[in-house]
């Protein structure tokens, strides 16, 4: 058995570490089981107190290679002790890095720009889309969540990123995702991609003055709720843009890295956009990000027009190697999508057995659980969602939740069936006797 509780949860030391918290450090970070994590490796992570529990976070989906996996350890080890950071100077590390990543990308991807976090490669392709077609206007999507500096904040289709952080950049247009589970145009349309195609159309023509730079979306809506489009939907999304002549930017800051179960979650549609932003996965708890872009496009900058203090420096690109070779030697992507397949099996046999489990939604190792009032309303419960997040976590299973009622599924990639079969056994018990 991975997961191993010892003592009443929170233990004292957790309580102790807590307190602390509470005292000194902000308030502002989303609610967590009430544990202090100590040290973690694989899908398995040791609180304070000595107590294991099987990770269903992976950070945020993060750790795609499992937690402090001893080859990235290794690594960061040896390449700390060579060289940390030389700014712009070409590395060994971060050259090849960048000839790897393009050829683990669609062709017309022929350029990588490192960068440091998530939001920081988003904000970098808006700048880029700007300035190669000369206009300002952005399309984003109701529920999407893009970062959260100034630029990815205005991208946001979600309140909760914004409210009274404005004003935003100018220039945004927002229009609604196909959302199958709560349809936005209400629950008896059928054709909810169409509707939203169709929105778009008219909100572009009602409010843009003609100077549309780009469209950005995720593959799937992460932190609206793991709200996965109809298949077709995205490739419409790209022919809408290349017919006007505008970019389109993929923003693969969670999806990618085999979260999906395939490397870029663009190949589930054989997409071909213009710009791909990278996070999280690609330093599995290292702070580094990607943008993958066509070179005809990155070519509208200067020598000098874009860089970052610790971009691509090599103590994050010695780690994406690491990361790559893992993925390679322990097949990581093809056990996101067979164990990916296995949970979501299991975890659907339980919405017979718990009134409250709304809909299992995800694909590969990204699964969204949807914990509603009352199945016909789909009103959302969040208390029962922080009762079970409290609930798997006495019983030794870490989750997370987005949108208040949406549960994460995200294991490391690492996880084996015996691991997995463990965590649902206990997610099983949790959601079957509440
Ligand atoms: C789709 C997407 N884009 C961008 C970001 C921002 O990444 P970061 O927090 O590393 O800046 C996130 C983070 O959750 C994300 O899920």
């Amino acid at each position: 058995m991975t997961a191993n509780i010892k003592t009443p949860i929170p233990g004292p030391n957790s309580q102790k570490y807590k307190a602390l918290s509470e005292k000194y450090e902000s308030h502002c970070l989303g609610y967590q089981a009430p544990i202090v994590w100590d040290h973690a490796r694989g899908v398995t992570v040791w609180d304070v107190d000595g107590n294991s529990f099987i990770d269903w976070t992976s950070g945020v989906l993060v750790t795609n290679v499992g937690h402090s996996h001893p080859k990235l350890a290794k690594a960061i080890g040896e390449q700390a002790a060579r060289l940390l950071n030389c700014y712009d100077f070409p590395t060994v590390e971060r050259v090849t890095l960048a000839e790897r990543m393009v050829k683990l990308s669609p062709e017309n991807l022929d350029n990588a720009f490192f960068a440091t976090v998530g939001s920081e490669a988003v904000d970098s392709a808006v700048r880029v889309a700007k300035r190669h077609t000369g206009n300002f206007e952005m399309i984003s999507f109701f529920g999407g969540f893009h970062g959260r500096t100034m630029g990815t904040m205005s991208l946001a289709g979600k309140m909760a990123t914004k409210k009274k952080f404005g004003p935003i950049m100018p220039g945004m247009i927002y229009v609604p995702f196909p959302d199958q589970y709560r349809n936005p145009f209400g629950s008896d349309s059928a054709d909810v991609a169409g509707q939203c195609l169709e929105f778009m159309d008219n909100a572009v023509n009602a409010q843009s003055t003609g100077s549309l730079a780009g469209l950005i979306i995720e593959p799937y809506q992460g932190a609206a709720g793991f709200i996965f489009p109809p298949d077709g939907f995205l490739k419409s999304l790209e022919e809408w843009c290349r017919a006007r002549g505008i970019v389109f930017i993929l923003d693969e800051v969670q999806s990618s890295f085999g979260r999906t179960g395939k490397f870029l979650a663009l190949e589930w549609e054989n997409l071909r956009p213009n710009m791909v932003s990278i996070g999280k996965g690609i330093g599995s708890g290292m702070p580094i990000s990607c943008l993958l872009a066509e070179s005809q496009i990155m070519k509208s900058l200067d020598v000098g027009d874009m860089s970052s203090t610790w971009g691509g420096n090599p103590l994050c690109c010695a780690a994406s190697h690491a990361i790559l070779d893992i993925f390679e030697e322990e097949k990581l992507v093809e056990n996101a999508l067979a164990l990916g397949e296995h949970m979501k099996t299991r975890l659907t046999a339980m919405k017979d057995k718990c009134a409250y489990l709304g809909d299992v939604r995800g694909r590969g190792l990204v699964m969204g659980l949807d914990i509603v009032k009352d199945k016909k309303t789909k009103e959302r419960y969040p208390e029962m969602t922080r009762n079970i997040i409290n609930k798997c976590c006495e019983n030794g299973l870490i989750i997370g939740a987005v949108s208040g009622n949406v549960i994460r599924v995200a294991p490391p990639l690492v996880i084996t069936k015996e691991e997995a079969d463990e965590s649902l056994d206990i997610m099983e018990k949790v959601l079957t006797g509440m």
